[in-house]
């Protein structure tokens, strides 16, 4: 699994450039976080990622066999199930009944709904949804997972909670897939990702990359240490502009 962004530029129709000579790669099971002001080009990037829209000058190159999207909203269908909702990418791809029912069990097990396969989206708290849309994305063994800030409208203590579970997702032995994570949460960039990309304002241009080296899985707590402290302060320092390289 690779993804190569070679000098990306994308300009709209209506005249706004979106992103200036973008460059970037993500390897297998990295997991990589972008994180810039709002309207730099962030979900432009994504889209361009899981080819929905196209670069207008350089290249984006995407090797990976399966490929899934967990977009800011859960985006369920209210009128299926939790479990219908995850069998939905089985039944697109025209796997047998039986054996995407045994699939999406499994994927609401991984997040922890294995009580709640039943039960419709409005029956779900707001981290539950967001639970199922993460069983829907994980279902079909993905090799790249795109999210764009799908934890920006849950509270902070469950926002937490999905960041531990996330991550505990990423490093599990039976689950191999790559991330490209949108975040505005510094926090939640360093606390997920081996590496960090910092983004200008628009159009947007990748200003800092950070690596992360802590192993995963990675126990909540790190979030209290010194270590943790220096690196979210050097990604909030390149986001100021105040990074001198
Ligand atoms: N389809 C489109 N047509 C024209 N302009 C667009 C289109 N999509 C995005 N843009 C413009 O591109 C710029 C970047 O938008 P984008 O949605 O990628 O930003 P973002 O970084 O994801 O912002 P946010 O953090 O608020 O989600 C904005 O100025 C937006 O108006
Ligand atoms: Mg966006």
């Amino acid at each position: 699994m690779t993804l190569i962004f070679d000098a990306v530029t994308k300009r709209f129709a209506t005249g706004t450039t979106a992103l200036d000579d973008v460059s970037l790669d993500v390897g297998p099971r990295e997991f990589v976080s972008v994180v810039g002001p709002s309207g730099c080009g962030k979900s432009t990037l994504l889209r361009l990622a899981s080819g929905l829209d196209v670069a207008s000058s350089g290249t984006v190159r995407v090797d990976a066999e399966r490929l899934s999207y967990v977009f800011q909203d859960p985006a369920l269908l209210e009128w299926r199930s939790a479990a219908r909702n995850v069998e939905l990418v089985g039944e697109l791809r025209g796997v047998e009944k039986q054996e995407r029912r045994l699939r999406a069990r499994a994927a609401l097990a991984l997040v922890g709904l294995e009580g709640f396969a039943q039960q419709h989206p409005r029956q779900l708290s707001g981290g539950m949804r967001m639970r199922v849309s993460l069983a829907r994305a994980l279902v079909s063994d993905p090799q790249l997972a795109l999210f764009d800030e799908p934890f920006g409208a849950l509270d902070e203590i469950t926002r937490l909670q999905m960041q531990s579970e996330l991550q505990r997702l990423f490093a599990a032995p039976d689950t191999h897939f790559a991330g490209l994570f949108i975040t505005h949460s510094v926090s939640e960039a360093v606390y997920l990702s081996t590496r960090v990309l910092v983004m200008s304002g628009r159009p947007g241009r990748i200003v800092d990359e950070i690596d992360v080296p802590f192993a995963h899985p990675r126990p909540p707590d790190l979030r209290h240490t010194a270590e943790f402290a220096e690196l979210t302060g050097r990604v909030s320092a390149a986001l100021a502009g105040e990074v001198a390289a």
